[in-house]
Formats: structure tokens, sequence, C-alpha cells
């Protein structure tokens, strides 16, 4: 018997990123080969913005995807989020070259505000949402607190393009397949001061951190390389990276809902206190996940260098709430 389809909501669905993901999604790339899906799109009211997304649906049409049981266009998040089980919030300003993430915080707060009351108002009980637009975890911490009525829980914000972009980094370094990698981390923002940490990490069984063997080259190149990816790719491209983001989007939630069969990924999720991080605070974790829920990879030891990095990116996060007190 065939299942019954799931409601997926992706805001900013005329942007570059929603042009790479929502043909991912109607093909079962996220959700699995054998659950259809309804699209909930949501783009600004402006002519030209619902324009381009009549466009991107007229393509979405095209391609004849079985498993696409609907497609609806929205400009108002409280039909958009009707009944929603995936709330996708892409839809944000994109940094230009010499901003940093945070500078988009007076950009884009006020659409978490509104978004998360629609949920709140709107969207499935069980709705689970992962904040993409920047600065992500602020921004997904904003839609948790203004949606009081729904599972702290289901609120996340993405890391998984980090985490992607680390393992990728290790790949080269060490001359193995990305695929042979377990135990990677990355804590804290979706930021420069994000900390990717390889120490307990093994590629085809093997420890990462002996084979590698370069203090040097972690501190010095890997952190680095890995937290200003996305500045490299503005500057090269003059755009914001989108194929990569919307890849690490299908991942984030392929691996929420169908499971990670023990393997470590990273997501962006508010604390209850692990790691000593604050209750609520919308940090990167290890995590595992399992029947539809995540779980943090609890455990790992936390050596000094690992705690001031992890005690940077948390200031970071503490500042952008601060910064954001006056919307909650
Ligand atoms: P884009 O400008 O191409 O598209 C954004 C779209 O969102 C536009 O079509 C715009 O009309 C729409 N939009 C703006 N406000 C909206 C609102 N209130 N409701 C619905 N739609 C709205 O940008 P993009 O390249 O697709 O990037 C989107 C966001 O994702 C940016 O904030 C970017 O910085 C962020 N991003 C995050 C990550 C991550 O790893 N977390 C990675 C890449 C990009
Ligand atoms: C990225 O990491 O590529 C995105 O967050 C976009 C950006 O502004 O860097």
């Amino acid at each position: 018997m065939s299942k019954k389809p799931v409601r997926v909501a992706v805001t900013g669905a005329a942007g570059q990123i929603g042009y790479a993901l929502l043909f991912r999604i109607a093909s079962g790339e996220m959700l699995g080969k054998d659950q259809p899906v309804i699209l909930q799109l949501l783009e600004i009211p402006d002519e030209k913005a619902q324009n381009a997304l009549k466009g991107v649906i007229m393509e979405l049409e095209d391609c004849a995807f079985p498993l696409l049981a609907g497609i609806e266009a929205h400009s108002d998040p409280m039909t958009a989020f009707k009944d929603t089980d995936y709330a996708l919030l892409v839809g944000a300003r994109p940094r230009g070259p010499g901003m940093e993430r945070a500078d988009l915080l007076a950009a884009n707060a006020q659409i978490f505000t509104v978004q998360g009351k629609a949920l709140n108002a709107v969207a499935s009980r069980d709705v689970r949402v992962l904040v993409v637009g920047n600065p992500a975890n602020t921004n997904a911490y904003i839609a948790m607190k203004s949606a009081p009525d729904l599972p702290r829980k289901n609120f996340t914000a993405m890391l998984r393009l980090d985490h992607n972009r680390a393992a990728s980094q290790i790949a080269t370094k060490t001359g193995k397949a990305v695929a042979g990698i377990e135990k990677l981390a990355v804590w804290g923002n979706h930021s420069p001061t994000m900390y990717a940490d390889y120490r307990n990490a093994t590629i085809d069984g093997q420890p990462v951190k002996a084979l590698i063997n370069d203090e040097q080259w972690n501190r010095e190149v890997f952190l680095p390389t890995v937290g200003k990816r996305g500045a490299a790719i503005i500057a090269a491209r003059g755009l914001s990276s989108a194929a990569s983001a919307a890849n690490a989007a299908i991942d984030h939630m392929r691996d929420w809902a169908l499971g990670t069969n023990g393997k470590w990924v990273t997501m962006g999720i508010p604390s209850n206190g692990e790691y000593g991080i604050p209750k609520d605070v919308m940090f990167g974790y290890p995590v595992t996940c399992e029947g539809g829920e995540y779980k943090i990879v609890e455990g790992i030891a936390i050596d000094e260098f690992s705690q001031e990095c992890i005690n940077k990116t948390l200031k970071e996060l503490m500042d952008e709430q601060d910064g954001v007190k006056h919307l909650l």
C-alpha cells in the first residue's frame, strides 16, 4: 500500500537554494523513494518573486515526479505552514562579500519571529523545522522562542554544511574516500567560530588524528578553511553557496527522518545543558538519529583546546541571542 503524502513547506522557494532543493525533495531524496510529498512553497508577496515561483512550479510539474502529490504557492506563512510536517526555512537575505553572517541578524531576524508564530498557530503539532537562512542558529532560536506550543526539540539549525565541508577536507588530506568517515563532530555556531573536531573520527576504521598527525595543520589550515569556506565561495562565485547548502539541507532532514544507523552527524539543536551549554542555545552537536528523533552523542572528552573553541563559539551565540532579545 502506498504511503500517505506528507506536507513539506519550503520558504524562499524561488531563491537559489530553493532551486537546488525542491527537485530533490520531490524526487524522494529527502524523505525516501516511497514517501509522497505535497510541497507548500512560500515566497514574499512581491510580484517578481511570485512570478519566479510560478516558473519554478512549472518546472516541477514538467518533471512529472511520481512522488509529488501536490504543489501549492503561498505568500503568507499562515497558509504556507498549514498542517505542515516538515518546514525548511530558507527564505532570508544572503550575505555579500565582506559581510559576516551575524551582520544579517538585523535584516533577517524579524522573518523568523513571524514564521515561528505562524508555525505555532497552524503547523502539525509534530512539525520538524530546519532553519537554513542566516544567521541560522540564532534564527532557529528566534523561531523556537516564537512557537511556545510546539516541542522545542523540533527546531533545528543547519550545521550540516560545515560537517560535510570538514569531512571533505579530511578525506582530501588523508587521500581516502569521504564515505569512510565516522565520528566527526562540529560544535557551535554556523560561523567562522564553529569548531570542527576530528579527535574521535575514524576513516576506513583508522583514527584520523593519528593518520594526519599534524596539530599545526588542524589549527592553522583545517579549522580556518572549514570556518571561512562560505566566504571563499562568495568571493569566487559572487553569490553564496547554494547547491552544497541544498545538499546539506537534504542530508540533515533525511538523517533526522530516516535515521543514521549509528553514524554521527552534526545538527544545530536547542541545548538542554549538555557539555555545559546553557539551555535553549541553538548549538551544533554531534548526534545520531533513529525513529525520527536525534540524540546527542554523550561522553566525549573535551580537552583544553576544544573547551577554548567551544567557549568562543558559545560566546558568539550568546551575543547574538542578546541582540535579538527585543524580538522575543
Ligand atoms: P536568495 O536571495 O537566492 O533567495 C532567498 C529567497 O528568499 C528569495 O527568493 C527571497 O524572495 C525569499 N525570501 C526573503 N524573505 C522571505 C520571507 N520572509 N518569506 C519567504 N521568502 C522570503 O538566497 P539563497 O542563496 O537561497 O540563501 C537563502 C539564505 O540561506 C540566506 O540567508 C543564506 O545566507 C542562507 N544560507 C545558509 C547556509 C547554511 O549553511 N546555514 C548555507 C547557504 C546559505
Ligand atoms: C555558507 O556557509 O556557505 C552559507 O552560510 C552562506 C554564507 O554566507 O557563507
